[in-house]
């Protein structure tokens, strides 16, 4: 596995490349759900590469840039034992080399303002900015990404198409726990205690569903899901229903939808979807 540390590195690995190519984007720590990723990208192309990089843009002032947890060695060890051909971990400065307030952005309009967006201001532009630049450093022809963060999934999708930009994006199911919690980087954060309430998120989101499917009206549904939750004794940032293609409102006649929550178990900001049809 080759280890890129720079930019002409890349490059230089690039250049000697015939096949296919696709890129896994990570900020490391990486867990089963990672793993999951780089399997399914090995799929769609000749050779994968997985960039490792905690993206300063896409966090806000008061979140967890510094404490974000970042295992390099053990994420190389875990990514050699999986056959991946290259991994890239450019550093803030090959990134952002005229540093972030100087960065030319990417806004994808609309869909980058709700839900986390609206909870996180500057969280989809700082991603769609540094996705982009991905994208032109690796120049991959596939880009796999978890559906476990959904919206940015949707983002990039319409970024992509919105830039005529010559890749496939491809989404993967969520992995989860036993409980059925979502595999993430911040479950780390989690007391045992906080860690055993966050069961209800999933399970909510699933009865949610239950509900819709079975004619219950939306708002009853996430009204009875909303309780749930605070009782379980999390807090709820949102807990939406929504059209799954560009997250606006659903209404009674859209039948592709996913359910999106977001909540609070202690400090720590838990998210997860669920997507299923009305009928
Ligand atoms: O999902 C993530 O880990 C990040 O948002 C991504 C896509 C690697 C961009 O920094």
């Amino acid at each position: 596995m080759q280890l890129l540390k720079s930019l002409e590195e890349l490059r230089a690995w690039r250049r000697q490349q015939s096949g296919t190519l696709a890129l896994v984007p990570t900020m490391g720590n990486l867990h089963q759900g990672h793993l999951r990723l780089v399997e399914a990208a090995k799929d769609y192309a000749d050779e994968v590469v997985v960039s490792i990089f905690v993206n300063p843009m896409q966090f806000g002032a008061n979140e967890d840039l510094d404490s974000y947890p970042r295992t390099f060695d053990a994420d190389c060890q875990a990514l050699a034992e999986l056959g991946v051909n290259a991994v890239y971990a450019p550093t803030v400065d090959d990134v952002y080399p005229r540093g972030l307030a100087q960065q030319t952005v990417v806004e994808v309009p609309g869909i980058s303002d709700l839900l986390c967006g609206a909870s996180r201001p500057g969280h989809f532009l700082g991603v769609a900015t540094v996705v982009t630049k991905l994208f032109n450093m690796v120049q991959p022809d596939v880009a796999v990404f978890g559906e476990k963060d959904f919206q940015q999934l949707q983002v990039i999708r319409l970024m992509t198409q919105d830039l005529s930009m010559p890749i496939d994006i491809i989404g993967i199911p969520t992995e989860r726990a036993d409980d059925g919690l979502a595999l993430s980087s911040r479950n780390g954060y989690l007391t045992t205690e906080e860690r055993r309430k966050a069961s209800v998120i999933y399970q909510t989101l699933q009865h949610i569903a239950g509900l819709v499917r079975s004619g219950e009206s939306d708002s009853v549904a996430l009204a009875e899901g909303y309780a749930r939750i605070e009782e379980a004794g999390l807090n709820v940032d949102y807990l939406e229903l929504r059209r799954r293609q560009d997250l606006l409102d659903a209404d009674a006649d859209d039948n592709e939808l996913v359910v999106l929550v977001a909540a609070f178990a202690g400090k720590t900001r838990l998210i997860d979807n669920l997507q299923f049809d009305r009928s």
